[in-house]
């Protein structure tokens, strides 16, 4: 092929794909898709698990960014990308030009010229959103200060699993009014189920994000100064760090303020007797969570770390190919 014919060539998206699409919130997609991606994910895992080839991926490449620490994250995509028959770049402040104050949106229009796919773990979401304003290619938000929404997928994927429709439900969250917290609530608003929550005073949601430019509508949730009471009749308690990353100056100050968010048996004695428990991982027994608990029967929260690979994979898929059954 002349090489003149290739200049001007967009992206490597083939041709029929639909616009670039990023996944920088739970909001960005909507019911039906997460409808169609629950479902997908499902049958990725299925041929996953009967060692039945699925590579609609080859040839594309996934560039991971990391500028705070990961295990999950950096693993599920990174052998979901391997199994889809695509490839994967690793890269980390320290070890690139992010480091040295390359600007963000010159970082964007390089990685989006040879990678199809990026996913950033990195602070503030305002910094996902410029790389994204730049990219060619869908952006995945692998957790912001703000957002963490494929961990959410998971969770709803592996809600679903051991119970069904999440719709109707109540999800009872205990501690820090943090990413994971916001990311519930947007699922809450969008899936139609309610979020009791409880945090300690001056870990609350933050009222800006809490609002409907964020697609969070003040009906899906309810606040308790009380974690027992937030965890009433709860379908499924679900805790996090004390300190999320970035806000390890605080560890100590938290430890105290958090000191009666502990989830515990006597918590999830209030829930449903068939209430599950999840947390994201990592997680630290004997502060946010009881080893009895997580632990425990109610607990899936392995199967929540394995779901994160199944359900990454069918975002990755979606986001390149579209719906394809
Ligand atoms: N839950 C989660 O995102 O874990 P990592 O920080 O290990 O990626
Ligand atoms: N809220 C935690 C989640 C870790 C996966 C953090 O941001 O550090």
């Amino acid at each position: 092929m002349n090489p003149a014919s290739v200049v001007g060539i967009p992206s490597t998206i083939p041709k029929g794909a639909p616009p670039v699409r990023h996944y920088l919130q739970f909001s960005d997609l909507s019911a039906s898709e997460y409808q169609y991606l629950l479902r997908r994910a499902a049958f990725i895992k299925a041929k996953f698990k009967t060692f039945t080839r699925h590579q609609p991926l080859v040839d594309r490449t996934l560039a991971m960014i990391f500028e705070k620490a990961s295990t999950r994250t950096r693993v599920s995509f990174e052998a979901g990308m391997y199994q889809l028959g695509g490839s994967v770049v690793h890269l980390t402040t320290g070890d690139s030009q992010l480091g040295r104050a390359e600007p963000i949106e010159d970082s964007a229009r390089v990685i989006s010229r040879m990678a199809d796919l990026v996913m950033i773990r990195t602070f503030e979401q305002t910094k996902i959103e410029r790389f994204a304003e730049f990219s060619r290619v869908p952006v995945i938000n692998g957790l912001t200060n703000e957002f963490h929404p494929c961990q959410i997928l998971a969770d709803i994927f592996t809600y679903i699993e051991h119970r069904g429709p999440i719709a109707g439900k109540t999800v009872a969250w205990i501690g820090d009014g943090n990413n994971m917290a916001n990311t519930w609530l947007q699922a809450a608003t969008l899936l139609n189920f309610k979020v009791n929550i409880s945090t300690p005073q001056g870990y609350e949601i933050n009222e800006k994000i809490a609002s409907s430019p964020y697609g969070i509508s003040a009906d899906s949730y309810q606040t308790y100064s009380s974690p027992q009471a937030a965890c009433k009749a709860a379908d499924l308690v679900t805790t996090d760090v004390w300190t999320s990353m970035g806000f390890e100056a605080e560890n100590e100050v938290r430890k105290q303020a958090f000191a009666a968010w502990r989830v515990s048996t006597d918590m999830m004695a209030v829930a449903k007797p068939q209430a599950l428990f999840m947390h994201c991982l990592p997680a630290h027994r004997s502060e946010e969570v009881d080893a009895d608990v997580i632990d425990g029967p109610q607990s899936v929260v392995w199967d929540e770390a394995e779901n994160r690979m199944h359900v990454q994979k069918a975002l990755m898929e979606y986001l390149l190919l579209g719906q394809l059954d």
